[in-house]
């Protein structure tokens, strides 16, 4: 699906210099694309621990480099008026078995990105935050009131980078934002890891003619939110005319989908509904339900999702098949 971003955006980027970090990756990735295609000059760092060369965006500057090497990241920055910060390690349980690691990379890193475009006299801040902020508390929709609450170091780092934002924020000039992103999926995402997405190891699995394995009972739900609507977000986010403040923002769909009907229903876009899904014991510390409210992020920014979870599940499976067959 080709999003039509000048229709959206109309000039806003031209010209405009701005960063990426985490580039290479799946939603870094996508931002990327959006600003390339609306006229900005673009920069996208990333240390392809995660991310995939072959996702960037030829048009933009690439600098192969850990945001933890202060040195490449003031590079990277220079004359950057808006930073899409997006490098990250991604996995909760992986975070739970090196959370040493974790912590290095998504606080010490996002606080070097951070000093970095302060020092180089950037605009704004977009933060990658994360619905996981939420932890385990039982109430829904989640909306942004809610007292923060870490179930796995994965989470904690991310509650510390919007902090971490929100303190640059009211200390310096530059303006920060943290958007929650809830469940993101798209293209690119990538199926091979381990810790992957629920919709990339579903379509992995399918596409290899076996059931999916859902951990639990299936009836869990989350607020799966196709990946353009994360991008359109984030532009929405630089463009915005007054300061943020360091404001936390959920973005969504804002639809409850329970995992059991997700795997149905890629069952059937792959044409294998005959692959009934396997159940498996429920992952310790997984929430049985997740969902945004999205009414701030529709004040504040005036978003709505531009592609529904249906239409976003069926490009998304689309892009697995093609390149299953590479
Ligand atoms: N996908 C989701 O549902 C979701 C939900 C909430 C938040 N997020 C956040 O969104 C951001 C992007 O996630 P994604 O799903 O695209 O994952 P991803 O793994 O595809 O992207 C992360 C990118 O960061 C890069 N990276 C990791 N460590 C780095 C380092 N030290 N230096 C430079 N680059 C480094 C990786 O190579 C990768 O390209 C992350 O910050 C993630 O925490 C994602």
């Amino acid at each position: 699906m080709k999003i039509d971003w000048p229709k959206l955006h109309n000039s806003a980027f031209a010209g405009v210099p701005c960063l990426v970090t985490g580039g290479a990756g799946f939603i870094g990735s996508h931002i990327v694309d959006a600003l390339v295609s609306l006229g900005a000059r673009v920069t996208a760092i990333d240390d392809l621990s995660g991310g995939n060369r072959a996702n960037l965006n030829p048009e933009a500057r690439f600098i192969e480099a850990s945001i933890l090497d202060a040195a490449a990241v003031n590079h990277a920055v220079e004359g950057a008026q808006l930073v899409f910060h997006q490098a990250a390690k991604v996995s909760v349980p992986a975070s739970v078995a090196d959370p040493v690691l974790y912590n290095r990379v998504n606080v010490d890193g996002t606080v070097n990105v951070l000093d970095a475009a302060r020092l180089a006299g950037a605009r704004r801040f977009m933060f990658a935050a994360s619905s996981s902020a939420y932890g385990d508390s039982p109430e829904l929709p989640k909306i942004e009131t809610m007292p923060p609450l870490a179930a796995s170091p994965y989470a904690a780092n991310k509650i510390a980078g919007e902090q971490m934002l929100r303190a640059y924020a009211s200390t310096y000039g530059i303006d920060t934002v943290s958007l929650r992103y809830f469940n993101i999926f798209g293209p690119r995402q990538n199926a091979n890891s381990a810790y992957a997405g629920v919709i990339a190891a579903f379509a992995r699995k399918l596409l290899a003619g076996e059931a999916p394995v859902i951990t639990g009972d299936g009836s869990a739900t989350r607020d799966f939110t196709f990946v353009a609507n994360a991008v359109h977000a984030n532009l929405l986010a630089a463009r915005y005319s007054t300061r943020f403040a360091g404001q936390i923002i959920n973005i969504a769909t804002g639809q409850a989908t329970s995992v059991k009907q997700l795997a149905e229903a890629m069952a059937r876009l792959l044409g294998c509904g005959h692959l009934k899904p396997q159940f498996a014991p429920p992952r310790p510390g997984d929430v049985p339900h997740s969902l945004a409210n999205l009414e701030k992020a529709a004040r504040v920014l005036d978003y709505s999702p531009i592609v529904d979870f249906e239409t976003g599940l069926k490009t998304t499976v689309e892009w697995y098949r093609a390149a299953a067959r590479g």
